[in-house]
């Protein structure tokens, strides 16, 4: 046998031997960077989720309706729903701290699935949507409510609500 020939066919053996183990090296390395920058992409997507409604409340502050006929407006609401922390649910949840959250995410109370399902994030723009047409906005959901046509009693219904909730 010529030396040299041996010599490249050992390589080749080394290298047969090596890759596998090199390939499983690299992508157990694609999975660890990969598996970090979702792990940043959700902390990034919860700061922005606050920021935005902590933006949102400032924006809404100075031109908000009058909270004293807000509640007097809340009389349609207050056989269903309770406002203050720890109070129980009722036919509907309670809604404490609800705003600039996802839609159903009230602890212990059974929201219908169209409702969770909706992805929808209760900002001023949803709400107002929400309280003027409720079907409209979410197809389904389990709350009967008619709506409230008149967008300054929702602007009032508004501000009380979110005084009432904080
Ligand atoms: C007859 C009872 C009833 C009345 C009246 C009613 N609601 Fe509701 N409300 C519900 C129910 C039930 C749900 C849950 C809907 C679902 O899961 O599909 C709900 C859900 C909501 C939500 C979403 C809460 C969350 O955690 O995502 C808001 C906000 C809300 N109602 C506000 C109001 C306001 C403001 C009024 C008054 C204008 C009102 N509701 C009137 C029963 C009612």
């Amino acid at each position: 046998m010529i030396p040299g020939l041996l010599l490249t066919n050992r390589l080749i053996q080394l290298m047969r031997k090596s890759i596998p183990k090199l390939l499983t090296i690299l992508s157990f390395l694609i999975l660890v960077t990969c598996g970090n920058s979702e792990k940043e992409n959700h902390q990034s997507k919860d700061l922005m989720l606050s920021d935005s409604s902590d933006i949102k409340l400032e924006q809404i502050d100075s031109n908000l309706g009058d909270p004293s006929k807000g509640k007097r407006l809340f009389l349609q609401c207050r056989a269903c729903h309770s406002l203050k922390r720890k109070e129980p649910h009722k036919i509907g949840p309670n809604l404490y701290n609800f705003f600039g959250r996802k839609a159903g995410s009230q602890k212990k109370y059974k929201y219908s699935s169209q409702l969770t399902e909706s992805g929808i994030m209760w900002d001023y723009e949803n709400l107002d949507q929400w309280l003027e047409n409720p079907q409209a906005l979410i197809p389904e959901n389990k709350m009967v409510y008619v709506g409230m046509r008149n967008p300054q009693d929702r602007e009032d219904l508004i501000a009380y609500l979110l005084k009432e909730t904080q």
